[in-house]
């Protein structure tokens, strides 16, 4: 599995803003927008292109466009809906899937309520939106999913993450699947408290992005 943590200057000034406490829902909103389209910028370096023929004004030239079948955007709900404008921005003739996924707060345990998904996803690149990735649970079983469908590249992009969470994540993937899985992280955070929460993280994304239900 690659990891790929950001370590820039802009991403860490925005993450600054979108930690504090007393940063409010909407500009919450707007700075998980912004670091979403700065990481997406790392996160689709492999994506694949096709060979496109054009004609600029001055001649004709061989470029390239997003490669068939697109590539699948799924923004985990519901904190990963938060990512989906900036991603959608950067790649705008992706498609979007979602999946819902809830983890019990008390065993930390994620389980699917809801899925919007292509039955077949043989020959996809796949880019999972979710902010936290935290004890690793709900990303795991997303991408088992995704997996499961025929994915044959996934990418989850996550604000923050836990050393944990990549744990995880390694002992899930690395040696058991031939699915290459990267993750694209902001930051990596110190580690989980006893709540299943990022430290220092940022509290609850989902809340902080949409208030509290
Ligand atoms: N989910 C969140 O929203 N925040 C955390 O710190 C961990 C999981």
């Amino acid at each position: 599995m690659r990891i790929h943590v950001a370590n820039h200057p802009l991403i860490d000034h925005k993450l600054t803003a979108l930690r504090d406490e007393r940063t409010d829902s909407p500009t919450f909103r707007r700075l998980a927008d912004e670091l979403v389209t700065l990481l997406a910028y790392e996160a689709t370096r492999d994506v694949r292109v096709e060979p496109l023929s054009i004609r600029t004004p001055v001649g004709p030239t061989i470029g390239v466009h997003l490669a068939h079948p697109r590539p699948l955007v799924v923004p985990i709900l519901r904190a990963g809906l938060g990512m989906l404008e900036g991603m959608t921005r950067l790649m705008p003739t992706a498609e979007v899937g979602f999946l819902g996924m809830i983890r019990d707060e008390k065993t930390l345990q994620a389980s699917t309520y809801a899925t919007r998904l292509p039955d077949d996803l043989s020959g996809r690149q796949c880019y999972v939106l979710d902010p936290m990735l935290a004890t690793g649970g709900t990303l795991i079983a997303a991408i088992n999913f995704l997996i499961d469908r025929g994915a044959d590249d996934i990418t989850a992009i996550c604000l923050l993450a836990a050393p944990e969470g990549v744990a995880a994540m390694r002992e899930a993937f690395d040696g058991r699947t031939k699915v290459p899985v990267s993750i694209v992280t902001g930051a990596l955070d110190e580690r989980l408290n006893e709540h299943g929460y990022i430290v220092p993280g940022l509290g609850d994304a989902g809340d902080r992005l949409y208030g509290v239900v």
